[in-house]
């Protein structure tokens, strides 16, 4: 059932893959999109020309908080955030990397968080603000060579759920989405999968344009989870089994230096 006028939405991450069909639907849907990359991209600031294109990278503390003020003194702030950018990394294989590892938390943890503290900081109104979390079905089979994308959902997910019930019933609605496996640019990254494992994955995901859609919809709603593909879940609750009964279900398994393993 929908319960929110979307007149303007901030879209973290449209430079690729997810975000970038976000833009694509709200843009032709005669939203208003204010669009935050790191990065300008010429090509995509001349395609969507009624688009408006911040350049801030989310894990500035600042730079967000200094976004979200202008807007609220703007009168411009959007009815709906969603919170897409995220980076993917390998940072547990033949070690663990501490600095692959921090980055993927200052942007996937951090650079949802940046938004969502001043944002509560601003006085209350009457327009409802939804604020939409991009995390991942990898809260229920991680890959154990991105250790940090893994804890960086799962986080991402334990703040959502109590913000949902902490300002349930306020105009601040907080809203996540468990995606399923996409094919972007992030897809592949941190997996060492055979290719027996791939082909089942590729079976089970959904297109970017499909995400957007289910997203956009989802936005309208005041649910607080989207698992999305849904037929994916099954297949990331096979593989955390997997991980828990089989020894040595992903290749790379650790030793250390001189022990023999019981
Ligand atoms: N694809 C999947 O299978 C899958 C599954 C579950 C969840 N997700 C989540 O879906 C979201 C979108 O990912 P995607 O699959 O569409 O990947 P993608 O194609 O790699 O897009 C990631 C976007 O985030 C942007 N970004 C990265 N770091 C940033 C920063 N510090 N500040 C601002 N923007 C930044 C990237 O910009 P640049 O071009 O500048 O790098 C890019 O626009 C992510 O949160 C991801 O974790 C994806």
């Amino acid at each position: 059932m929908a319960s929110v006028n979307v007149h303007r939405v901030l879209i973290t991450g449209t430079t690729s893959g997810v975000g970038r069909a976000l833009l694509d639907r709200y843009a032709k849907s005669g939203v208003m999109v204010i669009s935050v990359n790191r990065r300008r991209v010429a090509e995509l600031e001349s395609r969507y020309p009624s688009a408006r294109f911040e350049c801030v990278d989310v894990r500035s503390a600042e730079g967000v908080a200094e976004l979200v003020r202008g807007l609220a003194a703007a009168g411009e702030l959007p009815d709906v955030f969603i919170l897409n950018a995220g980076i993917n990394r390998v940072d547990n294989d033949e070690a663990f990397q501490l600095a692959p590892y921090r980055e993927v938390i200052e942007t996937n943890l951090y650079g949802v968080l940046n938004f969502v503290a001043p944002l509560t900081q601003l006085s209350a109104h009457p327009v409802e603000r939804h604020v939409v979390a991009i995390s991942s079905m990898v809260n229920y089979a991680g890959s154990p060579y991105g250790l940090g994308y893994t804890t960086s959902k799962r986080a991402l997910t334990a703040c959502f759920e109590a913000w949902s019930t902490m300002y349930a019933g306020t105009n601040l609605v907080f809203q996540q989405v468990m995606l399923g496996p996409v094919p972007t640019a992030i897809y592949t990254l941190a997996e060492n999968l055979p290719a027996w494992m791939s082909s089942i994955k590729n079976a089970f995901s959904a297109s970017p344009e499909g995400t957007a859609q289910a997203i956009s919809r989802f936005a309208l709603t005041r649910q607080k989870k989207l698992f999305y593909p849904l037929r994916a879940l099954p297949l990331f609750r096979a593989v955390q089994l997997g991980q828990r009964l089989i020894p040595g279900f992903f290749q790379g398994r650790k030793m250390l230096d001189g022990k023999s393993r019981r």
